[in-house]
């Protein structure tokens, strides 16, 4: 297989950036004034506009032939199709299967999983709705009022930033903790508000092993057991989601209040799965299936729609042009809407854990970059950060800004405060200002001939900073789902461009094996061991005697 750089179409990607890099994405406006309708795309959930990034007719041409060379469409096919391309794990990777609103057999490894699929769902709205109604309440008969979510990662980003997103519907009677730290900071501090008797756990774990969330889990059931003295009770306060029904039944949780998942839904990928179930529990079963509607929407979308019109590849494919053919190292996501905050935390670890790799599917180090670091900020607060370094900084980092026509809680006078930022950020850091703008301003305010010669270059804004824009028409459950989604197939995508398989996450696993020994060695009557490396041995010595005081 050839590797991608000596690809046709990434050669003449790589000719055509080189004739683009002296461009400025303003004069490419000023050249063409359908650039707004050929390089956006408009969804039922969402605007999609591109335009703002230094490509041309050509660039997206030659992006298209470099999606076709290495047969995005092709792999496309083969995710739907359940073939196991989570190869290093042998796996399928069908999160798509736990959205399809369609009645059509989804076969997963011979057997069609619909049907398993659909049965966790309606333990899930049974679950809901027996709270709801009272019809589950705690040991000593009182309704529950807080449910605390227990996971980390993958099991936790996903329910807390779709919550966090859609509280403006959630049920108020329930409140929701989210506990993923092994700092006994957090969970201390979100138990000492509860009372056990209307308290749910939800241990959400795909493996059941993760230390942090077993620790958790742990102290999570003896603060519970302290109260409620017998075992008995925990049937009514614990429930867990996992793919390990042996060893979290081994917890001492009901098997009737295990929720499962499967091998074939990757952590990052599993908020549709009963990794749900936090969500489901708080915004109710009928704000979940909107969700899985938005997502099924945009995963239809994605598989019909042509590769030009295809804002999932797009997306994908304007970021590759970014990053590896005009060289930007970083991508930032930049919400408006405040219920999005913890977006860009949920799309770190989407997009950082699946394709942070740097060996190709053959195990050859790429000689190109994958994904770049991708970070970000509500941006509105962001503004008043580190805009100042996006605007001026000497490294260019494109943007995705989103938001919303409509806010979920309308407050008079706020909404196109925001907005009107929103707006203007993405104009600025394309157009920026030039000397002759800067000149003016200042001559305008009446500056001396010499104060202003020294303030041009200070204030001058090169502009030419690409930004995409999303603009959701609403934060509701429906977008939410489409908007995930799409960052979603984005992530594929670029991993198929890469060359790389974006469904393990090997790199997690080294730091976890290292804590476990390092965790025995910690204990007072045990020695440090001499495998380690200087620096790591005298950390743990020193940390161990000022522990010991
Ligand atoms: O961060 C590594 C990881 O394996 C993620 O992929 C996963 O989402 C998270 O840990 C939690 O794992 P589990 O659900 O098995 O506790």
């Amino acid at each position: 297989m050839a590797n991608r750089t000596d690809l046709k179409s990434w050669q003449n990607l790589a000719k055509h950036a080189e004739t683009l890099k002296s461009r400025h994405i303003r004069d490419l406006f000023k050249e063409d004034d359908s650039r707004f309708e050929k390089f956006s795309i408009e969804l039922p959930h969402l605007l999609f506009d591109f335009s703002k990034n230094l490509i041309t007719d050509e660039t997206k041409a030659a992006l298209l032939a470099l999606a076709r060379e290495v047969d995005v469409e092709g792999w496309r096919s083969k995710m739907f199709a359940a073939e196991h391309i989570n190869h290093t794990e042998d796996r399928a990777v069908m999160h798509v299967a736990l959205r399809d609103r369609s009645d059509k057999p989804i076969v997963i490894d011979g057997e069609d999983a619909r049907p398993a699929v659909a049965a966790e769902l309606e333990r899930m709205r049974k679950l809901s709705e027996k709270l709801r109604s009272g019809g589950w309440v705690g040991f000593t008969g009182k309704q529950i009022t807080d449910i605390v979510s227990i996971g980390i990662g993958g099991s936790n980003l996903g329910p807390l930033m779709v919550t966090e997103a859609l509280s403006a519907y959630s049920d108020k009677r329930f409140n929701m903790h989210y506990v993923s730290n092994v700092d006994g900071v957090q969970i201390a501090d979100v138990l000492e508000k509860l009372n056990p008797e209307t308290t749910l756990f939800v241990i959400s774990s795909k493996t059941f092993t993760t230390l942090e969330t077993m620790t958790n889990a742990r102290t999570a059931e003896q603060w519970f057991l302290k109260a409620a003295g017998d075992r008995s009770a925990i049937a009514a306060h614990f429930v867990a989601v996992s793919t390990n029904r042996k060893l979290v039944t081994e917890f001492g949780i009901a098997e009737e209040n295990i929720f499962d998942m499967w091998d074939w839904v990757g952590g990052r990928f599993s908020l549709w799965s009963a990794i749900g179930l936090p969500i489901v529990l708080s915004l109710g079963y009928e704000q979940f299936e909107a969700l899985l509607q938005g997502a099924y929407e945009m995963d239809q979308h994605f598989q019909n729609a042509p590769l030009e019109q295809n804002a999932p590849v797009l997306m994908a494919l304007v970021g590759v042009w970014n990053s590896n053919f005009l060289g930007y190292s970083a991508q930032a996501l930049l919400p408006y809407d405040q219920c999005l905050h913890r977006f860009p935390a949920y799309m770190q670890q989407a997009e950082m854990e699946s394709n942070g790799k740097s060996v190709n599917w053959a195990g050859e180090r790429l000689n190109y970059r994958s994904v770049p670091l991708i970070w970000g900020e509500v941006g509105i607060n962001g503004q008043h950060a580190f805009y100042q370094m996006l605007h001026q900084g000497t490294d260019i980092i494109p943007a995705d800004f989103i938001g919303s026509v409509e806010s979920n809680i309308d407050v008079p006078g706020h909404h196109d405060a925001l907005m009107a930022n929103f707006f203007a950020q993405t104009q600025a850091l394309m157009q920026g200002s030039d000397e002759q703008q800067v000149r003016a301003e200042l001559t305008a305010k009446g500056l001396s001939e010499e104060r202003i010669a020294a303030l041009i270059p200070q204030k001058v804004h090169r502009g030419n900073r690409p930004t995409n824009t999303l603009l959701l028409q609403k934060v509701d459950a429906r977008t939410l789902g489409a908007l995930i989604a799409l960052y979603e197939h984005k992530i594929f995508v670029q991993g198929i461009i890469w060359e790389i398989y974006s469904f393990d996450q090997w790199g997690v696993e080294l730091g976890k094996v290292l804590a476990t020994g390092i965790q025995r060695e910690l204990a007072p009557e045990a020695a440090v061991g001499t495998g380690h490396d200087a620096s790591t041995r005298n950390l743990l010595n020193f940390y161990k005697k000022a522990r010991s005081k």
